[in-house]
């Protein structure tokens, strides 16, 4: 069986082919240069650039699979949650393809594909389901930050989220504060590098409160006003590094210690880890380090897959295909504020 997925929630143009759990193709091209010089994604640019890419994508995925359009037994996209028109160009351009071909579509939810992109591993990329186990997933991304109880395939419960910012928000809007180009949370990871975390203490948001709920906020406006009150900290270097070695650290510290309580009070072996701050550095080592201690299993996805692509989408639409899910409808329309339960 294979399988078209289509992904254009944010700023990614992205499309995929997926074969029995493999991934045949995986194309996603990032609009983050666009965006760059607003400081944030625009809506309005972001669904003119997925019209302008999202055939070129589709084409590029199916020579890539070495398929024709006829091939294709099944297809997907992303249905919410999203930016409105940014998720219609997809959806709609997945829908007409399916409904030409006479073809099953099936809308996914974004956040659901994240829970699996870790599944997704090895060269070439294939989803390893037999390894699979019930476990603690963290999706933190710019847009989200939340904590997932996957029991089982296809079967999840949401234990909280974040109250205010995303953290890759919170890395973004201290970055700017720093003077660091957008987005700024790969650059102020960068900058880590010979920094000391224990340098300045700020707080750690809700570290201590018996909830799954995150709060990124009122982190960066401390760092607002640390730098108000010492302004020439930026003029030096090592007080730069550790500046945002200690910031990378208590973003770091609250992620993981939520997801490692998480994980020892529902009794589950594995925790997993997905979304675009899932490339930081300090996370990926500090829930490296928390795992092995705890003796829990650690899924990060990997980096290719933890931005936003199509090939999460196709898995987890290949799973529902098979577990005998129906398809969508022909007149189904996109779900922009679609929440993960
Ligand atoms: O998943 P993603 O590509 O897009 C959405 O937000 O949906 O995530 C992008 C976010 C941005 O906030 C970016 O700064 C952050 O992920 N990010 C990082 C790193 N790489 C990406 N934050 C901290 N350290 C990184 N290495
Ligand atoms: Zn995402």
């Amino acid at each position: 069986m294979r399988l078209l997925a289509i992904e254009t929630s944010c700023d990614e143009t992205s499309a995929a082919v997926i074969c029995d759990g493999a991934v045949l193709s995986n194309i996603v091209s990032s609009q983050i240069k666009l965006h760059a010089e607003y400081g944030g994604v625009v809506p309005e640019l972001a669904s003119r650039e997925h019209l302008r890419n999202l055939l070129p994508v589709i084409r590029a995925a199916l020579s890539e699979a070495n398929l024709c359009n006829e091939q294709i037994d099944a297809v997907a996209a992303t249905q919410g949650p999203g930016l409105p028109a940014a998720l219609m160009v997809g959806f709609k351009a997945a829908q007409s393809f399916a409904f030409a071909l006479r073809r099953p579509f099936f809308g996914i939810n974004h956040h659901e594909a994240h829970l699996y992109s870790p599944w997704i591993a090895d060269q070439p990329l294939r989803a390893d389901f037999a390894a699979f186990q019930p476990n603690i997933s963290l999706i933190v991304s710019g847009g989200h930050t939340m904590l997932v109880h996957v029991e089982g395939e296809l079967k999840h419960r949401v234990l909280g989220g974040t109250i205010d910012d995303a953290a890759g928000e919170c890395f973004d809007k201290i970055a700017k504060l720093i003077g660091l180009p957008y987005p700024g949370g790969p650059e102020l990871d960068k900058l880590t590098t010979g920094g000391n975390p224990r340098a300045f203490a700020f707080p750690r948001p809700l570290l201590h409160e018996a909830n799954d709920d995150f709060s990124f906020s009122g982190l960066k406006t401390s760092v607002r006003y640390f730098l108000r009150d010492h302004p020439h900290l930026l003029d030096d270097e090592q007080s730069l590094r550790d500046l945002c070695a200690s910031t990378q650290a208590a973003i770091v510290e609250v992620l993981v210690t939520k997801t490692i309580r998480a994980a020892k009070r529902l009794g589950v072996g594995c925790v997993t880890a997905s979304g675009g701050v899932t490339c930081n550095s300090g996370l990926r080592t500090e829930l490296a380090a928390a795992c092995a201690k705890n003796r829990f299993t650690l899924r990060l996805a990997e980096k290719n897959l933890c931005t936003d692509n199509a090939a999460m989408i196709g898995i987890l639409a290949e799973r529902k295909l098979l577990a005998g899910h129906a398809p969508l409808r022909s007149d189904a329309e996109i779900n922009v504020s679609w929440a993960l339960a």
